[in-house]
């Protein structure tokens, strides 16, 4: 098996040096432009990182390939990076804590090496393929939670519609057996958390693998799941995704199927 501490310090080291400038930018993002809808935006910012991280990982591994959010890239390779260089724009935009950057390594789509920084609350996530994962350098855990009636549970609502609607309608569903139910903005962020033992659970219906590289391993790495809505293993071919410390995901796949049909 290959070491890939290497990398998760690589991008441990990046996302936390991109983070700083992020956070220097709050309340400051720059010209403000809009993608596919005018709710998906994207700032100077978001631009601005996602060149330093793409210059640094292709000066570092130059036998890998990086794909980036706003400036694409060819995932030809085995080996592929994928940033997302401020997952949360939206909360960036208004100043609101919880957007993050996140850098995962795949190998044939599979994540083995990432990190997830939160700036505004100086958290460094990173993990390793068998190597664990670390929360601001000391070892993390998903929870212990072993039915959704006791745990905390996020999911993400897309910016796109018909993904978007199918999104919200799934939420009564899932209400009915959990105390309560999160939406930090933030896909990285809500996978970070899964994999502390913050939330016991996070879905997705839509999302790209910059969203989630990163984070997937994370949970993988602390002890937990993440499947897609089938319950197939993830891979960065898979458009949504539903994660949770393992305890639980079978309850999480068969709930949400429910509110599904
Ligand atoms: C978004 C965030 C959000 C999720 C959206 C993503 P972005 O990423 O991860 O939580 O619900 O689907 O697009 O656009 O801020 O990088
Ligand atoms: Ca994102
Ligand atoms: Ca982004």
């Amino acid at each position: 098996m290959e070491d890939w501490r290497v990398a998760e310090d690589v991008a441990a080291r990046l996302v936390t040096e991109a983070g700083r400038h992020v956070r220097g930018r709050v309340g400051r993002p720059g010209q403000i432009g809009h993608k596919s809808t005018p709710n998906d935006l994207v700032t100077e910012v978001d631009r601005e990182v996602e060149v330093l991280l793409t210059e640094e990982l292709q000066r570092r591994f130059p036998e890998h390939a990086v794909v980036g959010e706003e400036f694409g890239g060819d995932p030809k390779h085995g080996l592929v990076w994928y940033i997302d260089p401020i997952d949360g724009t939206t909360n960036f935009v208004h100043g609101l804590r919880g957007f993050t950057i996140s850098v995962g390594l795949t190998q044939a789509g599979v994540p083995v090496a990432g990190a997830v920084y939160d700036p505004l609350g100086d958290e460094l996530y990173s993990a390793a393929q068998g190597a664990g994962v670390r929360r601001n350098g000391v070892a993390a855990r998903v929870s212990g939670s072993s039915d959704l009636s006791t745990g905390l549970l996020a999911t993400g609502v897309p910016s796109l519609d018909p993904g978007r609607t199918e999104a919200l309608n799934l939420i009564p569903e899932v209400a009915q057996v959990c105390p309560n139910i999160r939406n930090l903005g933030s896909a990285a962020l809500h996978l970070a958390y899964v994999a502390c033992g913050i939330l016991t659970g996070y879905w997705q219906e839509t999302l790209r693998p910059w969203d989630a590289a990163a984070g997937v391993l994370l949970v993988r790495e602390a002890g937990g799941m993440v499947t897609d809505f089938d319950g197939t293993p993830w891979t960065a071919a898979v458009g949504g995704l539903v994660a949770s410390n393992g305890h639980v995901h079978s309850e999480l796949l068969h709930t949400l199927r429910g509110g599904r049909h």
